[in-house]
Order: C-alpha cells, then sequence, then structure tokens
C-alpha cells in the first residue's frame, strides 16, 4: 500500500518558532537574558528599551532572575520605559489583585526603574474618561517609538492581554468583559468568590501587540498544553486570539516541557524527525496507533504501521505481530489490583515486589485531599491488604478555606462551649477577633495567623475524616504543616531547610517500603512541585541508608491531569464498589465542595474529576484491548 498520510519535515507543523526547555526555571533565565540583552543594547546606544509587561503567574520567574540580574550583575533599568498589558476595571492600585501593585511586588520595587518609566492602565479612571485613557496609552507606547519587547502569557482560552476569544486582529486596547472562564481561574485570588472578581478589564488590543518588534510568550505547565498547540499548530481564529501571533514575523514561545505536551513533535515525534526506538518510545507509539486507529494492540497489521509513520519500526521488528505482543504483555503487567505486591505471587511481572508481604507504606499528600483525590482507591486497598499505611499531609492547605467556612467553625466553638456551660474568656476572644478581622477584611487584607490555623484546622478534620473512612489508626495520621506554604496568600516561600527536614524526619522515622508522592506539576500555585522538591531532596539525603535500599517510589499525578497511556507502570483497577468508596472518602472535605476557593478554569468537582479520570485511563485500557474496568488509578515508578 502506498505510504500516502506522512509528512516527514521537522517541526513542519508548527507556525510559530517554540523552545521548549526541561523546566520553567532555565526557560525564565532565557527570557530575562534576552530581555537584559536588550537594555544593554539600548544602553550603549543611548537608547530607550520599551518594553511590554505581563502579570500573571508565568512571568514571575522571569522577574525574579531579572532583580537577581540587578542586585548581582549591576543590570540597571534607569534607560527601560515599560507599558503593563492590562488591569482590572475597576480596581485600586494597592488592592492586593491589582497589577500595579503586582508589578510594584514582583519587580519594580527591587529595581531602579524611575518612577515615571512604568504604566500600568488605570483600574480607577471614570468611565467618562476611559475612551480617552485608553487612546492615550496607545499614544504614549508610540511616541516612545513602539514596543521593542512584548512579554507574554496565554490565558486557558488562548486569550493574549485580556483579549478574550472572539477579539478581532485589529482591536485597540480597550475595556474588555472578562470571559467566565478568566473569572472563574482568578477566583482564588477573590477569596474564592467568583462574585468579588471584576467583570471588566482593560487590556492592549491585538493590534498594538502585534506592531511589538519582538513577541515572547511563556507558558509553564500541562494545562498549557492544548492552548500551545492550538496557538502554534492550529489554525488563525478569532476563537483563540493567541493564534494571531502565527502573523507576526518575530515571536517565540518558550515553553518548558509539560506546556509543550501537546505538539506533535511531542506526542508523535516519529512524524516529525527520526526518533530512537527505545522501549518507552515504542509503547508510546503502538498505543497511540492502537487508540487513533480505534484497534486493540493486537489487531494492528505491518500495514497499520507503514500507513501511519512507522514504518522503520515495524522494519526494526519484522512483523507487527511481534511488537503487538511484546507491548501488550508490557501493558497487561502493569495492571494489579496488589498495589503492595501480592502476597507468595511467583510471578516477577508485577510491578511491585511480593516481600514483604507486609509493607510499611508512607503516602505523602501535599494539601489535606490529594491522596483520596489521587490515589483513594490505592490507599484503600493498601490497607485492606494488611499494610501499614501512614499519611504524611505536607502542607495546612489553609488558603483553601473561604472565610464563611471559618465563620461557621468558630461559631461552632462558641455555640459548643455555651451548650456545655463552658465559660471560657479566651475562647470568646478569639471567637470575637477573628470575626471582626473576617468582617473587616478587605480585598487587599490578608487573613490573621489566628483565622489561618481555625482554617487549617477544619482542613486537618477533614483529612482525618478519610483516613478514618479508609481504616488507618489516628497515629498513623501526620501533619507536617510545612513552613514555606504558610504566607497566607497563594505566592509562597521558597523551600527552605526546615521543610525539607520535616519530609526526611518521617521518612527516616517510619522507613517505609513504599513511598507515595504527588508528581503532579501542574498544580496552579507551584505546591505540588516544592512539595515534591522537598521529597526529592530527602531522598538524597537519605539514599545510602539501608533501609532505602528496600524502599521503592511511586508517584501519582494530582487532581488536574493523569499519566499518559505509555507511562504507567502499575495501574490499580477499581470495582464500581470501591470508585463509591472514594467518593465518600473525598466529600469528606466539605471545604473543598460546592464551588471550591481554587476551581481553576475546570468546573467539575473534585469528586467528579477524579472519577472521569479513573474512568478515562480504565476506558484506555479497555481499548487498547485489555480487561474492562470501572476505573483504574496510575502510578509512575520513580527511581533515585
Ligand atoms: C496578564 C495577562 C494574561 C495572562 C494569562 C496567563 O497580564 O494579560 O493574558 O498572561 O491569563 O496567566 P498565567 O500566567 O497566570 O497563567
Amino acid at each position: 500500500m502506498q505510504n500516502t498520510q506522512i509528512i516527514r519535515e521537522p517541526i513542519a507543523y508548527e507556525k510559530i518558532p517554540t523552545r521548549i526547555f526541561q523546566n520553567s526555571e532555565d526557560a525564565s533565565k532565557a527570557v530575562a537574558n534576552e530581555v537584559a540583552d536588550l537594555i544593554r543594547t539600548k544602553n550603549k546606544a543611548g537608547q530607550t528599551a520599551v518594553l511590554g509587561l505581563a502579570t500573571g503567574s508565568s512571568p514571575k520567574t522571569v522577574y525574579a532572575e531579572l532583580i537577581r540580574m540587578h542586585k548581582e550583575e549591576g543590570l540597571s533599568f534607569k534607560n527601560v520605559l515599560s507599558f503593563n498589558l492590562d488591569e482590572y476595571y475597576p480596581m485600586q492600585p494597592d488592592a492586593i489583585q491589582s497589577y500595579w501593585r503586582f508589578m510594584k511586588e514582583q519587580l519594580f520595587d527591587h529595581v531602579d526603574i524611575p518612577e515615571g518609566n512604568y504604566h500600568v492602565p488605570d483600574g480607577t479612571i471614570s468611565p467618562s474618561l476611559l475612551a480617552t485613557h485608553c487612546q492615550e496609552y496607545e499614544q504614549k507606547i508610540e511616541d516612545a517609538g513602539g514596543l521593542d519587547f512584548q512579554l507574554l502569557g496565554i490565558g486557558g482560552n488562548g486569550h493574549i492581554g485580556f483579549n478574550e476569544p472572539g477579539s478581532l486582529e485589529n482591536t485597540k486596547t480597550r475595556l474588555m468583559m472578562l470571559d467566565q472562564s478568566t473569572r472563574a481561574a482568578a477566583k482564588g485570588d477573590f477569596g474564592g468568590e467568583l462574585i468579588k472578581v471584576p467583570k471588566k478589564a482593560i487590556t492592549l488590543g491585538v493590534a498594538k501587540i502585534l506592531q511589538a518588534k519582538r513577541i515572547v510568550l511563556l507558558a509553564w505547565g500541562e494545562r498549557k498544553a492544548p492552548m500551545i498547540s492550538n496557538a502554534v499548530e492550529g489554525q488563525v481564529t478569532a476563537q483563540n486570539p493567541s493564534t494571531y501571533l502565527q502573523k507576526h514575523p518575530n515571536t517565540l514561545f518558550i515553553v518548558d516541557e509539560a506546556a509543550a505536551s501537546g505538539l506533535k513533535r511531542m506526542k508523535t515525534p516519529w512524524l516529525v524527525e527520526d526518533v530512537e526506538w527505545t522501549n518507552i518510545m515504542t509503547k508510546k507509539a503502538v498505543t497511540n496507533l492502537s487508540l487513533s486507529l480505534e484497534k486493540s494492540v493486537l489487531k494492528l497489521t505491518n500495514e497499520d504501521y507503514n500507513d501511519n509513520g512507522l514504518s522503520d519500526l515495524l522494519a526494526l521488528h519484522g512483523n507487527a505481530y511481534d511488537i503487538n505482543i511484546e507491548i501488550f504483555n508490557q501493558l497487561q503487567y502493569t495492571i494489579s489490583g496488589w498495589p503492595g505486591g501480592k502476597p507468595n505471587a511467583e510471578d516477577t511481572n508485577r510491578p511491585e515486589r511480593a516481600k514483604p508481604a507486609q509493607k510499611r507504606c508512607l503516602i505523602f499528600s501535599p494539601h489535606p485531599d490529594d491522596d483520596i483525590i489521587s490515589m483513594g482507591g490505592t490507599f484503600q486497598r493498601l490497607v485492606d491488604q494488611g499494610h501499614d499505611v501512614h499519611v504524611a499531609y505536607q502542607t495546612s492547605g489553609n488558603i483553601a478555606v473561604s472565610d464563611e467556612e471559618a465563620h461557621r467553625f468558630l461559631e461552632f466553638v462558641v455555640d459548643y462551649n455555651t451548650g456545655f456551660g463552658i465559660k471560657n474568656d479566651q475562647t470568646m476572644a478569639i471567637y470575637k477577633n477573628a470575626l471582626s478581622s473576617l468582617d473587616a477584611k478587605k480585598d487587599s487584607e490578608l487573613d490573621t495567623p489566628e483565622v489561618r490555623l481555625v482554617k487549617g484546622i477544619i482542613r486537618k478534620g477533614e483529612a482525618k475524616a478519610t483516613c478514618r473512612l479508609v481504616g488507618i489508626p489516628e497515629e498513623n495520621v501526620h501533619f507536617l504543616d510545612m513552613p514555606f506554604y504558610e504566607t497566607g496568600r497563594v505566592q509562597k516561600n521558597p523551600i527552605g531547610e526546615k521543610d525539607v527536614a520535616l519530609v526526611s524526619d518521617i521518612i527516616e522515622a517510619l522507613k517505609p517500603h513504599q513511598i507515595y508522592a504527588a508528581g503532579d506539576l501542574a498544580d496552579p500555585h507551584g505546591t505540588h512541585k516544592v512539595c515534591l522538591d522537598a521529597i526529592f531532596e530527602s531522598l538524597k539525603m537519605l539514599r545510602d541508608q539501608n533501609y532505602m535500599k528496600d524502599c521503592w517510589v511511586w508517584l501519582y499525578r494530582g487532581a488536574w491531569a493523569e499519566w499518559d497511556i505509555h507511562e504507567i507502570e502499575m495501574a490499580v483497577p477499581m470495582s464500581p464498589h470501591q470508585v463509591l468508596q472514594k467518593r465518600r472518602g473525598i466529600f469528606k472535605h466539605q471545604s473543598q465542595k460546592d464551588g471550591v476557593v481554587f476551581q481553576g478554569a475546570d468546573a467539575r468537582e473534585f469528586w467528579q474529576r477524579a472519577e472521569d479520570r479513573n474512568q478515562g485511563t480504565a476506558e484506555l485500557y479497555n481499548q487498547l484491548g485489555m480487561a474492562e474496568y470501572q476505573a483504574m488509578e496510575a502510578f509512575v515508578r520513580y527511581h533515585f
């Protein structure tokens, strides 16, 4: 048969140059270097560098690197003029969510840029002056000679600046109604209350963005993957304003591996370039072929391989059946209802060791609910199969509890005391202080330490209730309260020695045979990543201890994504009954139900996301030709 479907041109599908970095730190350094080079070159020529700047989570690491360069390498911002993309409307500049304040905190207050050289659209301008303000903002950019460099992030709906889907290519700087998904994603910055998120924002128009001499767009994490592949490989459409960047002659996308994971060169690299047929690459190609042709692995034919760009793989093995059976077996062996190992099983192909038959298992849960959301079925099986299961909740999770929830619990304590005739002035004083701080709390203020403690206690109670339901004793439930998390705001402190010590101490105390950790790097605030870093750091420190030779580490993914099917090394099946039991466990986290503070753009509740994902994994296994289960939880082994 003619090989008709294959086009082998390197990066042929990409319409915007895209550089992929292993992680966002290295990528941010590359961006900061480019900005610094521009500033220095302009400086030498006695000119001003005109920068277009963005807010949001993505550019923070770039700003941090620029500050470092200013402090350590003498990079001066005296010759910089900057214009930010957008600002909520209405918005006071000192409000905690204002982009003016964001820029001062993240960059301007730490470098020598003269006041008056930086500009952010004015969120306090009266409606009657708004149109003029927008025109003047554009005029100022033109007077400065246009933007030399525009930094961009990308919204979950493809917005650039706040140019939401539907924005035309020629739009000017204007007031924009925010998309519902943009407002939902910003909810966490507004105390979890959607109603408080402004409905409008002033944004630099698409036309002005496209006039910039150079544009660099940043994206980190898996959540950005679909938008990056649409922008880079899709058709230009107003429904995804980032696709307009395909028309710009000097745009570069700088992304980390997770954000790049939807690109064809990552998903199906054999269609883009020559690949080395390692086992994992073969598994990736065969599972992809099977799923895209909707044929089980064992039914794939020589023609299927030839017609879909896999003729070299076929040639390597001689015939389809040999590849099929090899990959089928590998997939089959990942399925195990015995996550702690099947006692007395001779079969060495199982994902876990049979011995010791009873293992000590330590589940690290970054927030107080990741254990049950991401691996509730496996947690339950480990307990039911007689292992000594411990859970270590790494952070208090206090910022994700609403004020209303805190109020209710504070009231409970007072009513409890009154009901039992306990006269306790201290309780009353704490109650009154906390209540008045909650009532008086403006958007610009953080919770008091007392309120944060209450919120943390609420989440502890929920986690304990889950552990009771699953059936582990209270002494096996550990709360680490890692200090990096305790800032009271979304922005956390960097990881410190104490954080690592808390993690390594518990590993040392328990000497586990199995560690389960959240290998999910895509959570919205980076907490999972810091928690994982603390575990990796501890493993490095403890690796020479004797007991560590017996310790296997399994990584699960958080609430946002699942491992790719070819990566999975252990898939733990769940019956319909086990799915319901897991749902009950997730329901114990009442503060995270019915509209959580950090919902993100996904409107589903956590139990729904977990069930959809676990059912999705089971369906994939079934489509590949394995047994049909109700749901499955997936793990990848980490070798240290
Ligand atoms: C910010 C802005 C937005 C963000 C986008 C991505 O000034 O204009 O377009 O760049 O919403 O936000 P993060 O980086 O938080 O994912």
